[in-house]
């Protein structure tokens, strides 16, 4: 493991008005979204999706890394350009989904665990030398009665640690991922609760798996009210719970948290970021990043709809977003710049 490099490559993904964005919807997943536009759910519709999205012009004045799935690392473009080269051509690092998805956990109804350790070390070796640079692994835990359980966190957090080990020992920068799952009528002070002890619990076995701090990043959820809980929270509410939460429970040595947007509309995502890294930024030992993937990409996906006619007026929104977001980061964004 060459600490050095994990420590660049981290540092870059977070770099000033840059983030992620996340491509790696696996296969049923991205299905489900194509069927709601009724879009054909193709290797072929999925295929020049992803070119759709990869070959957007100036995407990597805004976006670091891209997370891609099995299916999309090994893809090219229809002129024969490898996907990996596209990205890397336009200064963005290539990244990968590398967990194999959350399963029900046994013996804890309405709780997952995520799969995917078996044979994960030689997964990350491959990917490594196609190109990859870092990865994901993602966790997701539901608040409900009586959840999440103790037994349920542990488990997700221990998974979490033993992949971002694998990926350093492979030189991978790990993005760990616990999810707390916007679904539901749970509260904000819900959430904050689930949010810290989660994120606890995540760094203590990060650190007994020996993961280097310093070369991974956090992917968390913002701490949210949940979907239809009757009592929502404002932006400067959600923006100050949250940077609590994590101010209490992430060590300084970690470079950068990137958020997931879990499901905000693509405005509320941006606006909350944006007050949070407007209020705080100067203060806060980490960068405050975006990871999103609808947030980001839904816009794009809906104007597409899976005709090429469509593809330049998709791009002009994906790359909109990007835009919005690199503002966020910078807390300069503003409602007037969805007017533009
Ligand atoms: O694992 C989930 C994605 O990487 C983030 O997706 O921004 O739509 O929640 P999202």
């Amino acid at each position: 493991m060459n600490l050095q490099n994990l420590t660049d490559t981290a540092k870059a993904l977070v770099a000033d008005g840059k983030g992620l964005l996340a491509m790696d919807e696996s296969n049923p997943t991205c299905n489900k979204r194509f069927a709601k536009l009724g879009i054909p759910q193709t290797v072929d519709a999925r295929h020049a999706y992803r070119e759709m999205i990869v070959t957007t012009p100036g995407l990597g004045e805004c976006i670091s890394g891209a997370i891609l799935y099995d299916e999309t690392i090994r893809q090219q473009k229809k002129d024969g350009t490898p996907f990996l080269k596209v990205l890397t051509d336009a200064g963005i690092i290539p990244g990968i989904k590398v967990d194999a998805g959350a399963r029900d956990l046994a013996a804890h109804p309405g709780e997952k665990i995520t799969e995917g350790l078996d044979g994960l070390r030689d997964r990350l070796a491959e990917y490594f030398q196609m190109g990859a640079r870092f990865a994901k692994w993602r966790a997701v835990i539901a608040i409900g009665d009586d959840i999440p359980s103790r037994s349920c966190i542990e488990a997700n957090a221990h998974a979490l640690a033993r992949y971002a080990a694998l990926c350093q020992e492979a030189g991978l920068v790990p993005v760990v991922e616990p999810e707390v799952l916007m679904d539901g009528d749970h509260t904000l002070e819900q959430c904050r609760a689930a949010t810290e002890e989660v994120l606890r619990t995540v760094f203590i076995q990060l650190n007994s798996q020996r993961v280097m701090l310093e070369g991974m990043i956090l992917k968390p959820n913002m701490v949210l009210p949940g979907l239809i809980c009757p009592t929502q929270a404002s932006v400067d509410e959600v923006a100050n719970i949250t940077v609590k939460s994590l101010w209490r429970t992430v060590p300084a040595a970690v470079p950068g948290i990137a958020f997931l947007s879990g499901g905000q509309s693509a405005e509320l995502a941006s606006a909350r970021l944006n007050t949070m890294n407007l209020r705080f930024k100067s203060k806060l030992p980490w960068a405050l990043a975006f990871s999103f993937a609808r947030a980001i990409q839904q816009p794009a996906l809906e104007i597409w709809q899976g005709k090429e006619a469509n593809v330049p007026a998709a791009q002009q929104a994906l790359l909109h977003r990007a835009r919005c977001n690199r503002a966020a980061r910078r807390g300069e964004y503003t409602a007037a710049m969805e007017r533009t």
